[in-house]
């Protein structure tokens, strides 16, 4: 099985970044064929600092690195690394019907929030298919915001495939059958893991960096913990039973406490008898007890900016042997000589 996914750099890794996607990318690096990515393409839709891109990819990279993912076991690399992403994203956008775009989410979310829509953002979901599909990825873990996207990717690839593979059959897309040919471009699966697929920000609303609600991985300590203090709560007694339902703080600790931690803290919350503050305290050191050892690994990785180049570098060759392979067959099928 062929996993990939990857992270726009656009601002500092955050909670929901972590327990949406980035714990999974760790766990699946030892199930199959990994390709993690940082999107610093995909970022400079928002990024317009050059310093400020150059060194939130880094960032990414290291936070990747610190947070366990293993260059021996996964291919790591920078999305603009591999320049054949960009051949694909227009080569697939032929394809790719402008109503599919007007009807984005994230497009039409950024469009509310006011921010006005340059060619970039309103292709943006081409790029993040052909980042999919130029490795032939089986499965893609990400958090719930992003399956619309995944389905463009699958929709588009179809549609490459029924224009481009004689013999291509959509109700055979593995050209399993006789007279039936595969597909050049493979069709993704979203892997979203339920528990943490949308994870809350610290006024209840989804974790995000454009709504300014982040709690960030690698941030100042007193920050985080001046941000864990003053996660939403509402005016529940102390001694009364707490609510479970529109309560952040709950779901936070949900996300963020051990599986074997958590049946006594519901219990008690459930009873009465605590202040919010004490469970926000909780939540401060289940905070340290989970990154407290990556953000060590990550000042190591930070003295050391030889070795990340290094690792990005060869995962850039790697993800580029990969990337030329399909590339290959795309031209031949459009006719690019
Ligand atoms: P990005 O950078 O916004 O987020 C990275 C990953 O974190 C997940 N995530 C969340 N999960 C649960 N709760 C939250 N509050 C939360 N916030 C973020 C996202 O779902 C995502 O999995 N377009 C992508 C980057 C991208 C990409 C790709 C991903 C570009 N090309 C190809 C996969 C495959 C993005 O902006 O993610």
């Amino acid at each position: 099985m062929r996993i990939l996914s990857g992270v726009q750099s656009s601002g500092r890794l955050h909670i929901g970044n972590y327990y949406g996607a980035l714990r999974q990318f760790v766990q699946l690096q030892d199930e199959g064929e990994a390709y993690f990515f940082i999107a610093n393409l995909h970022a400079l839709t928002t990024v317009r600092d050059p310093k400020l891109a150059e060194e939130l990819t880094r960032e990414a990279a290291i936070a990747y690195l610190s947070l366990g993912l293993d260059p021996k076991k996964a291919v790591l690399f920078r999305q603009s690394d591999v320049k054949e992403v960009l051949e694909l994203n227009w080569i697939l956008g032929t394809v790719v019907p402008h109503a599919h775009l007007e009807r984005a989410h994230s497009f039409k979310d950024k469009v509310a929030k006011g921010i006005s829509p340059d060619f970039g953002l309103f292709a943006y979901p081409v790029l993040m298919a052909a980042d999919i599909l130029l490795y032939s990825a089986d499965a893609v873990p990400v958090g719930k915001d992003q399956i619309q996207h995944i389905e463009f990717a699958r929709d588009w690839a179809v549609k490459f495939n029924v224009t481009y593979v004689p013999g291509y059959d959509p109700q055979d897309p593995e050209g399993k059958e006789k007279g039936h040919s595969p597909g050049i471009l493979k069709l993704p699966a979203a892997r979203i893991q339920e528990s943490t697929a949308v994870v809350p920000g610290i006024d209840g609303q989804k974790m995000s960096k454009s709504y300014g609600n982040t709690i960030e991985l690698f941030g100042d300590e007193k920050e985080i913990k001046k941000r864990i203090m003053s996660i939403k709560t509402d005016s529940t007694p102390v001694e009364a039973p707490k609510p479970t339902e529109n309560a952040p703080l709950y779901d936070l600790l949900k996300v963020m406490l051990p599986e074997s931690r958590f049946p006594e803290v519901d219990a008690s919350w459930r009873a009465g008898g605590k202040g919010y503050g004490e469970y926000k305290k909780l939540l401060v050191e289940a905070f340290h007890d989970a990154f407290g050892p990556a953000r060590k690994r990550r000042q190591e990785l930070i003295n050391d900016p030889a070795e990340l180049e290094r690792i990005l570098q060869d995962g850039a060759e790697r993800a580029r042997a990969e990337a030329s392979r399909l590339m290959q067959q795309v031209r031949r099928a459009v006719g690019i000589p």
